[in-house]
């Protein structure tokens, strides 16, 4: 199949993903917590977001893409965040991911609960470019993830902090979803339904959680697998934590998950380099703020030499923009690449990288802008939320 002339847009690789999946697969990766109000309020506060286009000058005909993030330049201002059981979606995604945005000269962040392991994708990509971790109540078991993160290469660790309690999304109870997948009647039948995910998934052996299989405990049965990752789990992250983190990893540090402007504050203070500010896809809290509109508040907390990624929702280059003129330096996309290795296989998070670069392009081209930094120039300043 053509994929570029019928998927075009992340949208059509949406639609397209429901019958790429097994079920289970498609409600955890496209689902939110409680009734999905956040879900929809990421989407709305982006498109409620108007840039107003200067047409009168010849100067952004050609306009430079390129971003400086932590001291290295990236051909786009985005990248792809970090996101576990990506496997679900595709055999070996993370590896392709990684390969992708290599290719494309962006970053990518491998998530502590991916199902490839720092090892497996420096040997896929050469290196880990970004791990994510989540802190455990086992400071020996961080450690050594550091440093095998370090041995794997990564620049930075993202410490996420946003999952303080147990989040039980109702359509992964409905489906049952554990990781390896139980083969009950139920999932058996989702996954028959889906007979090229099922052939490809076959061929590479079941998803398992590769970086943190090394801990787990020897003969840990299934059922009994989601308590141990919840136990395992620190519940708030305090700021010491965060500062033990800074003292114990000597590459670029990054705090996920915050939308309050204080505690952005706090981690500048204590050595942390950059915030993700983040409701985690809609997926944590449904009261959250969403990234786009706690943003101005954000740089006016940390001011302008402090680095601010943003994500939640962002589909489109359009929203890339969009979320650089609210204030954020860079911008992470998660279940948009998820939706291209799913209905692509191999090449989606290509396919997803060359959509979105050609169309932040086209949108910096319409409105008149010639480098990344000078986006927030052209946010319409009367309907700013
Ligand atoms: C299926 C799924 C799994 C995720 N897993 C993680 C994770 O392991 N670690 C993490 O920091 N964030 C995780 N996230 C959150 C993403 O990093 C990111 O904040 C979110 O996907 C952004 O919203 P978007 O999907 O609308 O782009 C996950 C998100 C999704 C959709």
């Amino acid at each position: 199949m053509n994929y570029k002339k019928h998927y075009p847009s992340v949208w059509d690789l949406e639609a397209g993903f429901e019958k790429a999946v097994p079920k289970f697969a498609f409600d955890y990766v496209v689902g939110g917590i409680g009734d999905e109000h956040n879900l929809q309020d990421n989407l709305d506060a982006l498109k409620s977001v108007k840039l107003r286009p200067r047409y009168l000058s010849d100067k952004a005909n050609h306009p430079d893409l390129s971003t400086s993030l932590f001291g290295e330049t990236y051909s786009a201002p985005f990248g792809v965040a970090p996101v576990g059981l990506t496997g679900l979606t595709w055999p070996k995604a993370p590896e392709h991911m990684a390969l992708a945005a290599k290719k494309h000269n962006l970053p990518f962040a491998l998530s502590g609960f991916s199902t490839s392991s720092v090892e497996d994708i420096q040997k896929a990509a050469g290196d880990c470019h970004w791990y994510q971790q989540y802190a455990t109540i086992d400071n020996e078991i961080d450690l050594d993830m550091l440093r095998r993160a370090k041995a794997a290469g990564a620049k930075a660790l993202i410490i996420t902090v946003d999952i303080p309690t147990n989040t039980n999304r109702r359509k992964n109870v409905q489906n049952g979803l554990s990781v390896p997948p139980e083969f009950s009647l139920q999932t058996l039948a989702q996954i028959l339904a889906r007979p090229r995910w099922a052939m490809a998934t076959l061929r590479h052996g079941v998803p398992e959680f590769r970086n943190i299989k090394p801990y787990m405990p020897k003969g840990l049965k299934l059922s009994e697998l989601g308590s141990y990752l919840n136990d395992l789990i620190e519940g708030h992250v305090s700021i010491e934590r965060v500062k033990w983190f800074r003292n114990n990893w000597d590459g670029k540090l990054m705090v996920k998950g915050l939308l309050d402007p204080e505690e952005a504050r706090l981690c500048k203070a204590v050595g942390v380099d950059g915030i993700v500010v983040s409701n985690h896809g809609g997926r944590q809290l449904d009261a959250a703020e969403t990234a786009i509109d706690v943003l101005p508040l954000m740089r006016d907390a940390v001011g302008e030499d402090m680095t601010l990624l943003a994500d939640g929702g962002v589909r489109t280059g359009l929203d890339i923009a969009r979320m650089l003129a609210k204030g954020a330096d860079f911008v992470l996309l998660g279940r948009a690449f998820m939706f291209g290795m799913g209905v692509v296989g191999n090449s989606g998070a290509d396919h997803v990288a060359t959509i979105l670069k050609e169309e932040f392009r086209a949108t910096m081209g319409q409105i008149g802008c010639s480098a990344v930094e000078e986006l927030s120039e052209f946010l319409v300043p009367n309907l700013a939320r």
